[in-house]
């Protein structure tokens, strides 16, 4: 989603602000734009619509032979886009100016009122050249210009509602910027030769280390080789931190892409996961996080999160009720606030993400927080806000996922999810030679995994006729369906071919009026106690004339294509069964040359409601 890099100081400005931006391009986007000024105001310019390499060649024609020149432009912004509001065009890029070209701002977020700002604005004398929220920000600023810049954002900003960070620059006042935050994400980074500002850790890991991360409603307003933090009109002092995270790995290796190498990372995140936190001689689970949860009282557990996270969430509700013995549900972040569900302290929350800023589940973080309740945190990136703000929890030690498309992701909150069922367990719900099966049918999941990814080949044959089609149903049932709807928001986003995902059970009940010859079906069905059940399934849509394929551990004469994985406990069976939707939705893209780690129109972190 959109990023935003920002330096000011004494270098010039134009390579660290493209460096940024590559950078910030894991996150997915459809534009980006770099604006940089010299010290007496005036400004360059260079806009691309497409990848940042196509606005890199821009910048190298427009620029060449005028190095010596670009020197003076020691300040600039740069964003990469995301569109929200107006079409991915080079007229809605950032930064935004106002009609005088005087204010430039970058925006992440959403400016909620825009258009009744724009409808003021336009009554009385302001014309707008983009479909953008953001650009009424340089419009107010031009409106309400006071002469000192500080002073004009402080007038603009009680006049903005909704999510934003906003860095602004402005010809007026070349020697500063203003960056400021509500809601979504924003880091100073004070470095020896300058200031420099992201919205993600991440475009700033490996060099930065003295950061200031802002919270909402903080400003920081940088002048010349100086700055100064604001939090209600009040200058406040904010201790700098060490930044502490890795660099993320950018080389594929060998591999194609991103994905690829995401899913063969698979096995040794989730030896990973089990050091230190899994006994398997004393059968038990320690964690700090554990030992923090030892002495509540938690009589229900709601997994929330977003996309491949609240999958996770489903699986996690599964296993709760079925292993742990706790009532358990799973909620969709951006549907949680429109329940009215009360905060029971006896309820643990636990907040599912991969990233560190989906705006939607942070939201529902924030509630659950002011209400009192009990949350547990299940993410990727250490000193992230999820990671802060809650209670307790798991990370999730499965490195930086590039791939828009979670993979590796999914796999690890899944094994953290299972390892706080079984710390959960309740001994009257399943008993202690239960328990600790699964326990060590839990050891065996990373071989396992691995004798999956020796199957690509034959994987990769199924996946080809696959991509024939234009419409798949993935079917499972209970922890298979969780599977199901995983490999269908899988394929979905990878392919563009529509897909949908049922509970077997539930065909009979309406989707069957779809059937024809050009619909096929993934059927999920390992060999445990609802096999025959999905058998009865296969048969009622074999019946209609439609294709199945179906991913079992035991070969079925029925089945017009079958992939057959090793034998797992059923408990553990959704990590092998992932693996499988994962791989056929890689093939099936590659098969229609489709952009595997970037597919269309998503981004990787999703910092708008
Ligand atoms: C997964 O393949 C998707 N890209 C998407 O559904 C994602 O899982 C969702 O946006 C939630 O993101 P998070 O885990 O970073 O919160």
């Amino acid at each position: 989603m959109c990023g935003i890099f920002a330096y000011q100081w004494n270098k010039q400005a134009l390579p660290i602000l493209q460096r940024g931006l590559e950078r910030l391009e894991y996150r997915g986007y459809d534009s980006a734009w770099v604006c940089v000024m010299d010290a007496q105001g005036s400004t360059k310019l260079i806009k691309s619509v497409g990848k940042v390499s196509e606005l890199e060649s821009k910048i190298s024609k427009q620029t060449k032979g005028k190095e010596e020149e670009l020197n003076a432009f020691t300040r600039g912004i740069a964003h990469t886009r995301w569109a929200t509001h107006g079409v991915a065009s080079e007229v809605n890029t950032h930064p935004h100016h106002d009609a005088g070209n005087h204010f430039y701002v970058i925006h992440n977020g959403i400016i909620e009122n825009h258009a009744k700002l724009k409808k003021q604005l336009r009554e009385k004398w302001y014309t707008f050249y983009s479909q953008t929220d953001s650009e009424v920000v340089p419009a107010l600023l031009a409106e309400h210009w006071t002469g000192d810049l500080l002073e004009t954002v402080e007038k603009v900003l009680p006049l903005l509602h909704g999510a934003y960070a906003l860095v602004i620059m402005t010809t007026h006042a070349p020697n500063e910027i203003v960056a400021l935050k509500r809601w979504s994400p924003l880091i100073l980074w004070t470095a020896p030769d300058g200031f420099y500002c992201s919205s993600d850790m991440q475009a700033l890991a490996g060099y930065a280390t003295q950061t200031v991360t802002l919270s909402d409603g903080e400003l920081v307003y940088i002048k010349n080789n100086d700055y100064i933090i604001k939090a209600e009109w009040k200058i406040i002092k904010k201790d700098l931190e060490k930044l502490d995270i890795k660099a993320m790995d950018e080389s594929r290796g060998e591999y194609e892409t991103f994905m690829r190498k995401e899913i063969d990372e698979q096995p040794a995140i989730i030896r990973r996961a089990f050091m230190g936190r899994v006994n398997f001689d004393e059968k038990a689970i320690h964690a700090d996080a554990t030992k923090y949860l030892k002495d509540k009282e938690i009589q229900k557990v709601v997994f929330v999160g977003c996309g491949t996270s609240y999958n996770a969430g489903q699986m996690g509700a599964l296993w709760m009720q079925n292993i742990a013995g706790i009532d358990a549900s799973a909620k969709i972040a951006s549907e949680y606030m429109h329940q009215r569900i009360p905060t029971d302290p006896k309820t643990l929350h636990v907040f599912l993400s991969q990233s560190w800023e989906t705006a939607d589940s942070i939201e529902v973080l924030k509630h659950i927080k002011d209400k009192g309740g009990l949350t547990f945190g299940i993410v990727n990136v250490v000193g992230s806000t999820i990671a802060t703000m809650t209670d307790c929890g798991f990370f999730l030690r499965a490195g930086y996922e590039i791939g828009v498309a979670s993979t590796k992701a999914f796999t690890a909150q899944m094994i953290n999810i299972l390892m706080l069922t079984l710390f959960l367990w309740k001994k009257w719900s399943l008993s202690y030679d239960r328990y600790t099966n699964i326990l060590h049918a839990m050891k065996t999941v990373p071989s396992l995994m691995e004798q999956i990814i020796a199957q690509e080949d034959a994987i990769a044959n199924v996946a080809k006729e696959m991509s024939r089609f234009n419409n798949m149903f993935f079917l499972g049932r209970k922890y298979e369906y969780v599977v199901a709807d995983e490999g269908s928001l899988k394929l979905k986003e990878l392919s563009y071919i529509h897909s949908e995902s049922y509970p077997a059970g539930e065909l009979k009940h309406g989707p069957l009026a779809l059937i024809e010859e050009s619909f096929p079906c993934v059927l999920i069905a390992p060999h445990d106690g609802l096999f025959e059940q999905n058998m009865s399934s296969m048969a009622e849509i074999q019946s209609r004339k439609w294709k199945v394929l179906v991913v079992s551990n035991r070969e079925t004469e029925w089945a017009d294509r079958m992939i057959t994985i090793p034998s797992a406990h059923p408990a553990v069976m959704p990590f092998l069964t992932t693996m499988v939707v994962q791989l056929l939705s890689y093939h099936v893209a590659k098969e229609l040359g489709r952009d595997i780690d970037k597919p269309r129109n998503l981004a990787k972190s999703v910092t708008v409601k």
